[in-house]
């Protein structure tokens, strides 16, 4: 099988940065920024410069930092922000602006207060006046999720005439399923005549909780670029989660790679989480505390057997350590001679037995019990 190889676009920085409570100082940002680059993040999106001072410096400081990731800033289809973000990325050594305006009827009418031509119009002739100011120039269509598919191929060939090189087809507001937005992806991928000039991007929000499935399912629609942030902050219930789709393009045989090293994982998640202030769900899907712990006697028992009995991913794969097993009520003997061993606590096994009872009758009454629970219930 012949594997195609997708760009991973890290928008942590800005749509990350976005969500509520997720301020990050120009120094977080920086070093987030280098994690990213040293990860082999393709593209790294550093901010909106327009937006204020501080974003404008930030995406400055980056520019100058970064050596081999491509440094994107985001822009609203205005030659005011296409200035200010090309300014900005001035010092980077490879310059990307992203720019875009809505693409749904229900942005077109309620946000834009205009018609489809004129928003095609306004894109064509905004992506022209970019694409002088920077090496390349990626066009989002907002709300391409809502968006009638006719309109948005339509939409797709103007800016890619115009000399846009990525075209973001953003769900924006989390609303598709995995097989609408692989069947929006096909769509156009098929009906767009100059598309071979472009890359197609997937963009995804997780307010059904599908920005994941949905970011997958467009890059197995033909979409040759992902973007998502680390730990999937960002607006609202946040973006796709960039580590959930490394892990599965790993340790999936899928017809689509990415060069990212997953081992820088466990660190930068632990990174974004600090600088943000912004405590990462227990049980979320490869970065939580919870994502290697087994606690019940039945997934203790296998996993004592072989690991693959209930992990699919090994967490050395993404930089972190073997968690000890977690002794709970739920926990078997297996994994409470497993813990002794640890210990250097050896029984008969009458001992055990009665040491096994002492333990649930305590574990029914506490959530975890620890190594010092343990060897003070020996003693
Ligand atoms: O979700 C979205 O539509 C965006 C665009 C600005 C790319 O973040
Ligand atoms: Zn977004």
């Amino acid at each position: 099988m012949k594997k195609r190889r997708i760009d991973i676009f890290d928008t942590t920085l800005r749509d990350g940065e976005q969500g509520p409570g997720c301020l990050l100082t120009l120094d977080s940002k920086l070093a987030i920024a280098e994690k990213l680059d040293l990860m082999g993040v393709d593209i790294i999106e550093a901010g909106f410069p327009i937006s204020s001072p501080g974003d404008f410096k930030s995406v400055q400081e980056i520019s100058k930092i970064i050596k081999n990731a491509k440094i994107c800033a985001l822009a609203r289809a205005r030659k005011l922000d296409i200035d200010t973000a090309a300014e900005a990325l001035k010092k980077a050594k490879r310059s990307r602006i992203q720019l875009g305006i809505g693409a749904s009827d229900i942005h077109i009418k309620n946000k834009f207060n205009t018609t489809r031509d004129e928003i095609l119009s306004i894109a064509h002739n905004m992506v022209k006046y970019a694409a002088n100011k920077v090496d390349e120039v990626q066009f989002f269509a907002e709300d391409a999720g809502r968006a009638d598919n006719i309109f948005l191929a339509k939409m797709v060939q103007t800016v890619i005439d115009a000399g846009a090189t990525v075209v973001n087809l953003p769900d924006t507001n989390g609303f598709c399923t995995p097989f609408e937005y692989y069947e929006k992806i096909k769509y156009i991928i098929e009906h767009v005549p100059n598309i071979h000039k472009a890359k197609i991007s997937v963009h995804c929000h997780n307010d059904l909780g599908m920005a994941t499935a949905n970011a997958v399912a467009g890059l197995l629609a033909g979409a040759e670029q992902v973007e998502g942030t680390i730990n999937g902050v960002g607006e609202r219930a946040g973006n796709t989660a960039l580590e959930e789709v490394i892990v599965t393009l790993f340790i999936k045989n899928l017809p689509i790679y990415t060069d990212v090293n997953p081992v820088f994982i466990g660190e930068i998640s632990k990174i974004v989480e600090n600088a943000m202030s912004n405590p990462i769900q227990a049980n979320k899907a490869i970065v939580g505390k919870n994502a290697f712990a087994h606690s019940s006697g039945i997934h203790q028992d296998g996993v004592l057997k072989n690991r693959n009995n209930y992990e699919i991913i090994d967490p050395v794969m993404i930089g972190i350590e073997l968690p000890d097993l977690i002794l709970t009520s739920r926990s078997g003997r297996a994994a409470l001679r497993n813990r002794l061993e640890a210990l250097n606590i050896y029984s008969s096994e009458i001992e055990f037995e009665q040491y096994y009872e002492r333990f649930l009758a305590i574990a029914d009454t506490q959530s975890v019990i620890s190594d010092k629970d343990l060897i003070a219930i020996f003693r």
